[in-house]
């Protein structure tokens, strides 16, 4: 049904872990998924170390850019590239000047650069001070998102402080399929949401008037059905979930500065029956709500993927099924609970499915499907449910290094031949890459 907004933004986007490699050169700093691969934790034994070459392969990559016709392109920025130790004082011009090339080479395509400033990929030398554990890697977020800001700035307009810090706090430190597997995802939200407020303010206080930029935060979340809609317990686990998964971030930066009750009555009441320190929520003071409260200029959302929820499962299959309605549904949520209360637009900034490769047959139908059916859905978000969504980006331009998962997972619009030492896409072309573009 008809057409997006001719000032819709089209994006496809990158994390640094993911494509970089390069990872010990020119002193780059070890981040905590170098240190976790090189542990052979991660499916096959592969590793972080070459990835996709994009750390070489600057004008290649805005080269597959130009050719999806993208307009913007999102990555993320390694901090343990820029600052090895995470401290300013490390600061490593090398480094510097890879983003800065990317940046600029983007500008000449006349391609609009996305920065991330944190996905995943936190420096070893914060890790082992506790990381997100920690609560002086707020001041170091701080220093770290000034610096880009000052440096970067000029260029880019589009800032996402955070890239699915939900799997930071509930994978990293929570179920320890991430690195660094450590203990406190509750701790670890509340700093996280606390470097959040304080980049934002950064860039509020000291570049916005230059820059004139946008500075929000990219949140994950699926979408989820009760199992049994008429079962209140059902009704009730659904809610639960979203206030896990989506609230536990969104309430404090879009609500009132704080945790949704649901949450607060829930980890109260698991702490009851545990009978031990297992679950402290922290508490804000009434100075850290007002500088948490509605400090983002857009709702960031990545999305993959909806469940059914009832009171005795609590999750069903980690993989990613096609519920294209769900995201409407989702959509239509954030709206309602979020968005019109901190009242900036939403930017879907990570969509995609991943083809599983056996290294036989290579069909990408699927995903095709998959993102036509998606895109599709935000359409009618726009239109028959007038919500301001101004963006979407397909994750991702290329496959890569997929977490535990390795390569074995491919969400590229490119395709990646991981047994190429060069690195180069097949051809330079991909069936999916028609498709969307058609
Ligand atoms: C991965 O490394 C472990 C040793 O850490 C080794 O036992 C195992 O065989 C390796 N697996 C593969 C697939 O190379
Ligand atoms: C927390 O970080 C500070 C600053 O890096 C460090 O001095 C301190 O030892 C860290 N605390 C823990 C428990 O690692």
């Amino acid at each position: 049904i008809g057409s997006f907004p001719v000032d819709f933004e089209w994006s496809v986007s990158s994390e640094s872990f993911k494509v970089e490699g390069g990872w010990a050169e020119h002193g780059k700093g070890e981040t905590i998924w170098d240190r976790f691969s090189h542990e052979d934790r991660v499916f096959e034994n592969q590793t972080t170390d070459l990835a996709c070459d994009s750390y070489h392969k600057v004008d290649y990559d805005v080269y597959l850019l130009r050719g999806l016709m993208a307009p913007n392109y999102q990555f993320s920025v390694s901090w343990a590239c820029i600052f090895p130790t995470g401290r300013k004082e490390s600061l490593l011009e090398k480094a510097v000047a890879y983003y800065d090339k990317i940046i600029d080479t983007l500008l000449q395509s006349s391609i609009e650069p996305t920065v991330a400033l944190h996905h995943w990929d936190l420096p070893q030398a914060l890790q082992d001070a506790g990381g997100w554990e920690n609560d002086s890697i707020v001041e170091a977020f701080k220093e770290f998102s000034d610096f880009c800001f000052s440096h970067y700035g000029d260029r880019v307009k589009t800032w996402i402080t955070f890239g699915s810090p939900w799997v930071v706090s509930n994978l990293g430190y929570g179920t320890g399929e991430h690195p660094p597997s450590g203990k406190d995802p509750i701790i670890v939200t509340h700093n996280i949401l606390k470097s959040h407020a304080e980049a934002w303010h950064i860039y509020n206080d000291n570049y916005r008037k230059l820059h004139g930029g946008k500075v929000g935060i990219a949140l994950n979340s699926d979408w989820v059905e009760p199992r049994n809609p008429s079962s209140d317990q059902d009704v009730a686990a659904a809610e639960r979930y979203l206030n896990f998964m989506l609230g536990w971030f969104a309430h404090p930066i879009f609500v009132d500065g704080d945790y949704p009750a649901m949450l607060k009555e829930q980890i109260e009441k698991k702490k009851d029956l545990c009978g031990k320190e297992l679950a402290r929520l922290p508490v804000f003071t009434e100075a850290e709500k007002q500088r948490i409260q509605g400090t983002t200029d857009f709702f960031g959302l990545n999305h993959h993927t909806s469940r059914l929820i009832s009171e005795s499962l609590n999750s069903s299959s980690d993989w990613i099924q096609s519920v294209p309605w769900g995201v409407r549904r989702l959509l239509n949520y954030i709206s309602l609970e979020y968005t019109s209360i901190t009242k900036v637009p939403i930017y879907i900034t990570g969509n995609g499915m991943p083809t599983e490769y056996n290294g036989d047959v290579f069909s990408d139908t699927e995903r095709v499907d998959y993102l036509k059916a998606y895109i599709n859905e935000a359409m009618k978000t726009v239109h028959l449910d007038e919500i301001d969504i101004q963006r979407f980006t397909v994750q991702s331009l290329m496959d890569g290094f997929e977490g535990p998962q390795g390569y074995s997972q491919r969400f590229g619009l490119h395709y990646v031949n991981f047994e190429d030492p060069d690195r180069y896409a097949n051809n330079g072309s991909h069936s999916l890459t028609a498709h969307i573009c058609a």
